[in-house]
């Protein structure tokens, strides 16, 4: 199981710190959330954070883009440092464009569907193969924010988008986003999620021991 810790629920002041902490904890990926006010809500950070993030790690960067006009943004991103980017189908005037700049870049190209957008929106992506994803990210809440309900619907999503992944002649990995927590990561990984992001289920503690809690969260998703 890959496990991604979303860094939207680590204290942004301790930032590198803590990256190290779930690094040191045998977490393979960093899931980096970029929001821009307008598909979301919240504004959270950009190229120049994800620039010395990439300094002082060597975790897989996971960009998940939740941006209008994804495709301004690629070049940028990948040149930050970004070993993956993730954008949404629902803010994409014209998807394969985008997977194809992402490939153009030298790194990997990853689709996401918030919970209200139903598998079958990919199928004429993916099946057609005109432009293969090595990532599909499953928003099991609605982007947005950290610290969400996971919603239940996504077991079921999940399924679907599996069989979905199994006609493809190169499946790519599926990752789920959001909610995920001690309660439903087995079922996720039994269902075929081969990547779990998880924010504040990794980072959001109130232990006084900061670090060792972080280290003991992320120790228990590796650990299944
Ligand atoms: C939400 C983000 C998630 C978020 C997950 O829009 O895409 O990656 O950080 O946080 P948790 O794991 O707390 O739901
Ligand atoms: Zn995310």
């Amino acid at each position: 199981m890959i496990l991604s810790p979303s860094i939207l629920s680590a204290d942004f002041a301790a930032l590198g710190r803590e990256i190290k902490i779930v690094e040191d904890a045998g977490a393979q990926w960093l899931h980096v959330d970029v929001m821009d006010g307008v598909f979301v809500p919240q504004i959270t950070i950009g190229e120049p954070v994800l620039k010395s993030i990439r300094k002082i790690t060597g975790l897989f960067l996971d960009v998940h883009i939740m941006i209008t006009h994804p495709e301004r943004h690629i070049e940028a991103f990948a040149k930050a440092g970004a070993d993956s980017i993730t954008f949404h189908l629902e803010a994409a005037e014209d998807p394969e464009e985008v997977i194809r700049l992402i490939h153009e870049n030298g790194i990997k190209a990853g689709i996401s569907i918030k919970p209200g957008t139903p598998v079958e929106a990919l199928k004429p992506l993916l099946l057609e193969q005109k432009a293969p994803v090595e990532l599909i990210l499953l928003m099991s809440v609605e982007p947005g924010f950290g610290g969400q309900k996971f919603m239940e619907g996504s077991f079921e999503k999940l399924k679907g988008l599996k069989s979905l992944a199994i006609e493809m002649p190169k499946p790519p990995l599926i990752e789920v986003d959001g909610g995920v927590n001690r309660d439903n990561a087995s079922r996720l990984m039994e269902l075929g999620a081969d990547a779990l992001v998880a924010g504040s289920a990794v980072f959001g503690t109130k232990d006084a021991d900061r670090e060792k809690a972080i280290a003991e969260n992320a120790g228990f998703f590796l650990g299944l």
